[in-house]
């Protein structure tokens, strides 16, 4: 047991303040919801052995030894082995094991860092604005990228984020853009982040993606890659701009797949490809895709109208989206990942408990976004904010550590997070919290257009934002 007691502090990472284990190589994260599971797990992450364990839980509440040493050699065997296996990333209650905790965190769980301003798609629903001409050669988009270095997130606040996230237990880094992998030092960044033991997500259009890079991303510990696709291929390529964006995130999802990193086709949805959604679903499925994002446009004040979809459109398309998963694509898992309202409607519905459609809801809203309580974004200017969409920036990192600058962010979004009057009563509203919270917590400064029981551990695959 000892071994294993052992294998248990090499494999995983502990947050003490959170009763929060996390595997940053399957990306499996186990809560300890009781207080005896709590003070052993805390006790072994200190360094005590089996025995010193045992004896200091028997002594603590006059147990049994032998009782305490079953529970211990369980709850060890439970999170060494059947971690990986339990991850059902659907499962409505295991998705808020990353989520709803009852306290402002001391340090985020998970950040997302936008490496680079530059991109060389066009994509006009974009918040992120700064194009290079697509008819440019890739050669020549990476010299001219190069003389763009205000654009870029300065390579050594980049790593030294990640030095501290890996210290303060930030499990989970989501590197985005403009262009990820348009950073000069992209690979050197995800090569830091795997040697410090992060959980590394890439969020890509694939333009760059080759079989070698795909190689060094998942020896670096880059276990995901979310790429970005939205329509077939016409449409795509006239959504971003790019004659050839279609064929290269195709070919970017086969070759991340091959090496071993599992890939998320992101659909942002706009007016344009509401009909072609579920085409684009049987495309990736095609190709061994099994999970799917929708992503809701989210206005960015200047192309609302010519892209933005109405929340009405969104529970007739989980319905066609549960029929195409029912049917033809088995094993895709679709989600949608931007705090959607569950009740998808523009006024406040609330849901009663013995809705018959919650079940097809939560298959696909996984609730609210919890930006800024468990996860905050870095632009590539070295900002921290709460999500990629806003423009409320709490400090700059070249000056501050995460660490200063997140209380004041989280107490902020936690003070905007509050339970709307038209939304009480409502049989969901703990996972809901009212839907995205950009627009109230935008509104003082601006306009927005729009056991010893059982000793258990949950465990999920925590990956999305
Ligand atoms: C900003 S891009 C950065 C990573 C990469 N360049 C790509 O295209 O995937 C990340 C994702 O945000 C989506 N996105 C951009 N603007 C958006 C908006 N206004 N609302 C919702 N999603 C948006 C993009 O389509 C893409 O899927
Ligand atoms: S606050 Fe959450 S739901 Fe709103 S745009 Fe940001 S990530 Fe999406
Ligand atoms: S909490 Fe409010 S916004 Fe969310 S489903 Fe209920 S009524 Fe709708």
């Amino acid at each position: 047991m000892t071994a294993t007691i052992e294998t248990l502090v090499a494999t995983l990472r502990y947050r003490p303040d959170l009763g929060l284990l996390f595997d940053p190589k399957s990306g499996t994260f186990h809560r300890l919801r009781n207080t005896v599971a709590k003070q052993m797990v805390s006790q072994i992450f200190s360094g005590a052995d089996r025995q010193t364990v045992i004896d200091t839980v028997s002594n603590h509440y006059r147990a049994d030894s032998s009782v305490v040493a079953a529970d211990l050699d369980a709850l060890v065997t439970t999170l060494t082995t059947a971690a990986t296996a339990q991850a059902a990333p659907h499962d409505r209650a295991l998705q808020e094991i990353d989520k709803r905790f009852d306290t402002e965190l001391d340090f985020p769980l998970r950040l997302e860092i936008e490496l680079t301003a530059v991109c060389n798609w066009n994509c006009g629903f974009c918040y992120n604005v700064w194009k290079i001409d697509p008819t440019m050669s890739d050669r020549d988009v990476r010299i001219a990228v190069r003389e763009l270095p205000e654009k870029h997130i300065p390579t050594e606040l980049a790593t030294a984020i990640l030095d501290e996230c890996a210290e303060k237990g930030c499990y989970v880094i989501r590197y985005s853009g403009g262009e990820t992998l348009l950073h000069p030092d992209a690979m050197d960044i995800f090569e830091h982040g795997g040697r410090l033991g992060l959980y590394q997500v890439i969020f890509t259009n694939g333009h760059f993606i080759t079989a070698d890079r795909a190689a060094r991303l998942a020896a670096a510990n880059v276990r995901c890659a979310l790429v970005s696709i939205h329509g077939d291929r016409d449409q795509h390529n006239h959504l971003t701009g790019h004659p050839r964006a279609y064929d290269k995130a195709i070919t970017a999802m086969q070759l991340l797949l091959d090496a071993g990193i599992n890939v998320v086709a992101e659909l942002t949805l706009v007016k344009e490809n509401i009909a072609g959604a579920l085409e684009v679903i049987r495309d990736v499925h095609r190709i061994g895709v099994r999970e799917f994002g929708v992503m809701r446009y989210v206005p960015t004040g200047r192309n609302d109208d010519q892209y933005g979809v109405p929340i009405s459109v969104t529970l007739p398309l989980m319905r066609e989206i549960d029929q195409l998963t029912a049917t033809e694509c088995s094993g895709m898992t679709v989600a949608w990942p931007c705090a959607q309202k569950l009740c998808t409607s523009d006024t406040d519905t609330p849901l009663h408990a013995d809705d018959p459609t919650l079940a097809l809801r939560f298959s696909q809203i996984a609730g609210h976004c919890e930006s800024g309580m468990v996860w905050a974004s870095v632009s590539y200017d070295g900002q921290l904010r709460n999500c990629p969409h806003s423009n409320v920036y709490f400090g700059r990192l070249a000056d501050h550590p995460v660490a200063e600058l997140w209380p004041t962010l989280t107490k902020r979004v936690h003070e905007a997070v509050t339970t709307r009057d038209t939304c009480a009563g409502c049989a969901v509203a703990d996972a809901c919290r009212g839907g995205c919270h950009l627009p109230s917590f935008f509104a003082p400064k601006q306009v927005t257009g729009l056991g010893m029981p059982s000793l258990g551990a949950e465990s999920v695959t925590g990956i999305s934002g």
